[in-house]
């Protein structure tokens, strides 16, 4: 596991003047929007939103156009997140117009690989956990769309640990 300030792709960025972030899962209505949420949330907390540009989009194409998963949106809104975002699928002009592309798991990664137009795009793809510090026995966010209310706890938690942590290192 790389720690976050061994991370080239993120270290170059680190206090540019604007910085663009995607954050992409499967579905785009658990994680990935989610992820966008929180970071949202971290940046304006910071002051600092007008330098951020921050999406999530889904390597699949399942729900183009949804509003993210009802359980997602209940857990997400009881720590004072709002998700609004609607569902759309990855495409390779993002990898032009990100600076990071932020994978949930392993899977997303490969698919996110098969996506990238050039050797040089997919460094541009992070993984999400390896800027989450909490103690738990996962090295990815897990998919909480098949699992009960800690599913999505448990990612809250990964994911917010994993934002303030990103957002320090392109502090
Ligand atoms: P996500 O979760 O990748 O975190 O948005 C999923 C949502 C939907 C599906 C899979 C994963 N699905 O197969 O419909």
């Amino acid at each position: 596991m790389t720690t976050l300030n061994e991370n080239q792709t993120v270290k170059a960025l680190k206090g540019k003047d604007k910085i663009k972030i995607l954050f992409v899962c499967l579905g785009n209505i658990c994680r990935s929007p989610a992820a966008e949420g929180v970071m949202k949330a971290v940046v304006e907390e910071n002051n600092d939103s007008a330098r951020f540009e921050i999406d999530s989009a889904g390597t699949g194409n399942y729900h183009i156009g949804d509003l993210p998963d009802r359980r997602m949106r209940v857990h997400a809104q009881r720590r004072g997140y709002n998700l609004t975002h609607r569902c759309r699928q990855v495409t390779p002009s993002d990898f032009e117009d990100f600076d990071i592309i932020v994978a949930m798991d392993e899977s997303n990664r490969r698919n996110l690989q098969r996506i990238a137009p050039t050797i040089e795009d997919e460094k541009k793809i992070i993984m999400m956990a390896d800027f989450a510090d909490i103690a738990t026995r996962y090295d990815h966010i897990p998919d909480p769309y098949y699992e009960g209310a800690e599913g999505f706890e448990l990612v809250l938690d990964l994911l917010e640990s994993a934002c303030q942590n990103l957002y320090t290192s392109l502090k």
